[in-house]
């Protein structure tokens, strides 16, 4: 059977650029039933090496050193953006203006106003747009979408969100561009803050009010020598340079439905080492949810008989009864991992692509995030409560 193609640019070819382009490939042995085959057509990299390996073993048809002629491509359907944050916003309305639908690694860009801008433009352009918010898609985590939406766990009450990843903690990692305003932006205020939001809009709804705090702890970095990401060292004695954007940001918040909450997110705190988790409490149950356990789930369901005594949270371990599991392994207990969630992500930005529908989490879903961000640093900068407001351009 043929199908129709879709031909994919992906610029950067760095972690996360590897990881869409290993998804797009596999998307017809994970997804059989898709209604598309996509194309590896163009990859965009300023890295030599990284063009290289994007013709020599990922099966780019093609790679170039300046993302512009690849936005430029007749022959690219889709853009899909890889590269350090504040390179997004000008390859992103480009690719829009250009006719391209757009997928951009999270949090879009780097800073509030800068999706606000990407998000105007795409929107005025007409294209589909989705955005690497890939926690959505795990399976339990969709399973505790349900629960939620079929009143398992009564009214939603409370709310718990937190990213705590390990990435900056050792003083030693390099000042690669995700400690510089001028590469990244904010620091985890945009970087892993942002998924925490995502989750609870699509778990619990939208945020009405914030009161928040930022440090930034580890206020020196090595300097790399060459290409080095967060994950690299330095050496004592290396030179180095200051962190301009920060390392913790903490806050509370209520929901527009009455819930109330409180979100954290840090990249130097030790001990937890990728810790994107959620617990979310109602008048019925509660749920929990961490990366670190992506194949499980903590639940805790009230018991009808108000007598019963073997009460208290269960482990529902993951498996092909949860949406999108059975596509990768069969049966239960038997795990999926964070590139698997790329997958999925990768398939149904795709499939909307294809079916020609707006796409969820697309830009609007960032652009409601950066609103929650924009409250915060106004309250950090006031020291007190901070309404969110839309900044959605007209
Ligand atoms: N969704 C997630 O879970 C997740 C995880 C990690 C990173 N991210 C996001 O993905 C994006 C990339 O992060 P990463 O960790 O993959 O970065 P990375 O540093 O590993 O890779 C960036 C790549 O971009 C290339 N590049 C830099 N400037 C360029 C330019 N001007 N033109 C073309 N290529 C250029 C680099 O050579 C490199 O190959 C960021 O926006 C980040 O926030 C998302």
């Amino acid at each position: 059977m043929t199908r129709p193609t879709i031909r994919v640019g992906v610029v950067g070819l760095g972690w996360m650029g590897q990881a869409h382009s290993r998804s797009y490939a596999r998307i017809p042995m994970i997804f059989p039933e898709r209604a598309y085959d996509p194309v590896l057509a163009v990859c965009a990299d300023s890295d030599p090496a990284r063009r290289d390996m994007a013709t020599g073993s990922f099966g780019f048809e093609r790679a170039v050193g300046d993302w512009r002629e690849l936005v430029a491509a007749p022959d690219v359907d889709v853009v899909t953006i890889c590269g350090p944050n504040m390179i997004h916003e000008e390859i992103a309305v480009a690719a829009a203006a250009a006719g391209k639908h757009v997928f951009c690694e999270k949090p879009v860009g780097g800073t509030p106003e800068q999706t606000v801008r990407i998000e105007a433009a795409a929107r005025r352009a007409g294209v589909t747009t989705g955005v690497g918010y890939n926690y959505r898609w795990a399976p339990l985590v969709q399973h505790t979408r349900r629960l939620i939406a079929e009143g398992r766990l009564g009214v939603i009450t409370n709310y718990r969100g937190r990213f705590f990843s390990m990435y900056g903690a050792d003083p030693m990692g390099l000042l690669s561009w995700r400690f510089q305003q001028e590469g990244a932006g904010y620091g985890v205020s945009t970087d892993i803050l942002s998924h925490s939001v995502d989750l609870a809009h699509m778990l619990v709804g939208p945020i009405r009010r914030v009161i928040g705090t930022m440090e930034t702890f580890i206020t020196e970095r090595p300097r790399p020598s060459g290409a080095g990401t967060h994950y690299d060292r330095g050496r004592p004695g290396d030179p180095t340079g200051p962190v301009t954007n920060e390392d913790y940001v903490g806050c509370l918040v209520e929901f527009e439905n009455g819930a109330r909450g409180t979100f954290e997110a840090s990249r130097t705190m030790l001990g937890p080492e990728s810790q994107c988790a959620f617990d979310v409490y109602g008048t019925r149950g509660a749920a929990g949810w961490d990366l670190e356990r992506l194949n499980e789930l903590r639940l805790y369901l009230s018991p009808d008989d108000p007598d019963e005594l073997d009460t208290g949270y269960t482990t529902v371990l993951g498996g092909d009864r949860f949406p999108y599991h059975g596509n990768f392994v069969p049966g239960s207990a038997n795990g999926i991992g964070f590139e698997d969630l790329v997958t999925i992500e990768d398939f149904e930005f795709l499939s909307s692509v294809h079916a020609g529908r707006e796409h969820h989490p697309g830009f609007e879903d960032a652009l409601a995030f950066v609103s929650v961000q924009d409250a915060l640093l106004r309250s950090i900068e006031s020291g007190g409560w901070a309404d969110v407001v839309s900044l959605r351009e007209d």
